[in-house]
């Protein structure tokens, strides 16, 4: 089932010379993140290249219900006025995040320090992913979570009356836990430490800033330690969206390996906490250049310019790469397969709660398109068949899961025959105009 109506399968087929210039949506943390802190500054917010994926609607839908008010303009630009840190109210219904696990858990930090209850839920695969990561620190500020079994959705949150500020070394490499902790942060006196051992997208820590926020971050023997000062009043802001490099990952991965191709991406972030992808395809030998490259409020970024690449090598991806391309793995075993060798990813094992368990979802479906893989529980090895060499012919799983549906449509433009999925449905959730974009491109997809 797709995440918002009946199943809707999509073909592939081989294709040659997909070119011309892809210009991909706004960057879906950053997206969430402009809502989020939009809402909890006290004022009116403007949001202008904002992402219009059903996640980041999900999230706007869930500010409202906590009592920001969030409005589109017709030129798509967004205003959001703020009700200041600690200023929102019970929603007096449940919040359904849909497939969105950075929306969920974000608000659920927004939320954790106000004296209200919410009850959140999602779609199945939402359902079905751990929140314990979330309500295990959330706890420490005096937060109360009440799910179901396994720490899952649907969960009722009562916010901590009288919170107390925390410190906290994150488990898990994740910018989802870290960023729940600092918004809970917000509403505690005193100061809020979060310490992570491998430094993940630091979005929240840049942006809360720009918002007002008085927040360091300091690299340590023990990791990168952010401490925020609580009860800060978050000015409202400006914000232009960046470009995706999470989306434009697809049509480049599928320039490069698809015969006679020559894809322009333009105004794409190259944050180091984001860019892991393009430095391991470079690795790898793709024709894979950064054109114009300058800095934008802040940000490093270029225009991506990718060929096909018929010398790519498999390499092992540096595991402590892996916070920086989380999102990626999938598209990149997708190029693994069409490259010569073998291609290790280690220490991936966070793929296994993303929004399927993406090695699974991967593995079975690069084997019944032909290639071979050996996986363990943190670990993914493709055997890469060469340019032109994947047969393909196959349906694949897309699990409920955006990337993983994406990733085999752009395995079908390179392989030998069509491959197909079984429903392209949750798309939609990050890459609304993937299917235009990327048929104007010359793929060929359908029904
Ligand atoms: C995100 C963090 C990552 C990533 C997700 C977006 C964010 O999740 O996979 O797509 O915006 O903070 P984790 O924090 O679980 O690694």
């Amino acid at each position: 089932m797709s995440a918002h109506g009946e199943p809707r399968p999509l073909a592939s087929h081989p294709v040659t010379g997909l070119t011309g210039t892809a210009n991909v949506p706004g960057d879906k943390s950053i997206s969430h993140r402009s809502l989020i802190f939009g809402a909890m500054a006290v004022g009116e917010t403007r949001v202008t290249g904002l992402l219009e994926g059903q996640d980041v609607l999900d999230t706007a839908s869930a500010m409202r219900a906590f009592g920001a008010e969030v409005t589109r303009e017709e030129d798509g630009t967004w205003s959001i006025h703020g009700v200041g840190v600690g200023g929102f109210s019970e929603p007096e219904a449940v919040i359904d995040c849909g497939n969105s696990g950075t929306g969920v858990r974000l608000i659920m930090g927004a939320m954790a320090t106000s004296p209200i209850s919410a009850t959140f839920t999602g779609d199945a695969s939402l359902r079905s992913r751990p929140m314990g990561r979330i309500t295990d620190p959330l706890a420490l500020f005096g937060t109360a979570a009440y799910g179901r079994k396994g720490g899952r959705l649907p969960m009722t949150l009562v916010g901590a009356a009288t919170p107390v500020p925390v410190r906290y070394e994150v488990p898990v490499p994740s910018a989802q836990v870290k960023s729940a902790v600092l918004l809970a942060g917000l509403n505690a006196p005193g100061q809020t430490v979060v310490i992570e051992r491998e430094a993940t997208r630091d979005h929240s820590e840049r942006m809360l800033a720009g918002f007002g926020a008085e927040i360091t971050s300091e690299d340590s023997p023990e990791g990168r330690v952010i401490t925020l000062t609580g009860r800060p009043e978050l000015r409202p802001q400006t914000i232009t969206v960046p470009r995706d490099p999470s989306s434009a990952a697809f049509p480049v991965c599928a320039a490069l390996i698809t015969p006679g191709s020559d894809v322009l991406v333009p105004n794409i972030g190259l944050n180091p906490t984001r860019a892991g992808l393009f430095e391991t395809l470079r690795e790898m030998g793709a024709d894979l250049s950064y054109e114009n490259p300058r800095e934008e409020g802040g940000e490093p970024v270029a225009d991506l310019r990718a060929r096909f690449s018929e010398n790519m090598q498999g390499i092992e991806v540096p595991p402590e790469r892996a916070p920086s391309m989380i999102d990626e793995y999938p598209v990149l075993s997708v190029v693994a397969a069409c490259a010569s060798g073998k291609t290790v990813m280690r220490g991936v094992k966070e793929l296994r709660v993303k929004e399927s368990d993406r090695i699974d979802a991967m593995a079975r479906g690069l084997e019944a398109c032909g290639v071979t893989i050996e996986e363990d529980q943190d670990t993914l090895i493709v055997h890469g068949r060469g340019p032109g060499g994947v047969p393909g012919g196959a349906t694949c799983e897309a699990r409920l899961d955006h990337r993983i549906a994406m990733s085999f449509l752009v395995l079908g433009m390179g392989a030998a025959s069509a491959v197909r999925v079984d429903d392209a449905g949750p798309i939609a959730t990050s890459f609304p105009i993937f299917e235009s974009l990327m048929t104007e491109l010359g793929a060929r997809l359908e029904p």
